[in-house]
């Protein structure tokens, strides 16, 4: 059975765009939603491109009711009855109820080596902390932020002539490359996670 594979966006999307066009051919998976919390995020434009169907539900339109943003997000999420959630660069923290009602079924890409720097500006940290290598994980959705099992990481080496947004490009080039292969992996069923060097 084909896994049906909404991908939840706030931003440029090109994570969207890797995990997207890596759902062909013998893949277990094909998209079927991809959502955004911004309206005009440029990920949708990549997506209507692709033949995807989009929506979005704006989350300013829901001040201090969370949980009626989330009542909206799980309708136009229920109308392609996705099996699996992948965030992508949403920017939203998800209450316990949401996290709850897709429980094993929602992956989420985080750039830094997890368990070190959850939250934001994950590549000033690494420079500041003067790390040798910094990377990319894919976990597993749980209520607690960034800290779900691992599915997979990448490691990158972190120059000395490093700014935070050359490091963040060179660890986007591995995000592009790891969460298609957790994905693929994930559909199929195997929670085995994937180290890249
Ligand atoms: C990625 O770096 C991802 O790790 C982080 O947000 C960024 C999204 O970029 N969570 P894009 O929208 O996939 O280009």
């Amino acid at each position: 059975m084909t896994a049906r594979v909404a991908i939840l966006i706030s931003g440029s999307g090109s994570n969207m765009v890797a995990l997207a066009d890596s759902m062909a051919g013998d893949h277990p998976a094909r998209p079927c939603l991809v959502v955004s919390n911004v309206p005009g995020a440029g990920g949708l434009a990549k997506a209507r491109d692709r033949g995807i169907p989009t929506a979005t539900v704006d989350h300013r339109d829901f001040k201090n009711d969370r949980e009626g943003f989330e009542r909206k997000m799980i309708s136009a999420l229920e109308a392609h009855a996705p099996d699996i959630l992948c965030l992508a660069g949403f920017m939203r923290i998800l209450t316990p109820g949401f996290v709850d009602r897709y429980a094993e079924r929602m992956l989420n890409i985080h750039p830094s080596l997890l368990p070190k720097y959850p939250g934001l500006d994950t590549h000033a940290r690494a420079l500041a902390a003067g790390d040798a290598e910094a990377g990319c994980s894919v976990h597993a959705v749980t209520a607690d932020l960034d800290s779900g099992p691992i599915l997979g990481q990448a490691r990158v080496p972190v120059r000395p002539d490093d700014s935070a947004e050359t490091l963040a490009a060179r660890v986007q080039e591995q995000e592009h490359r790891l969460y298609p292969m957790v994905l693929r992996r994930f559909a199929a069923g195997d929670r085995t996670p994937i180290f890249l060097p």
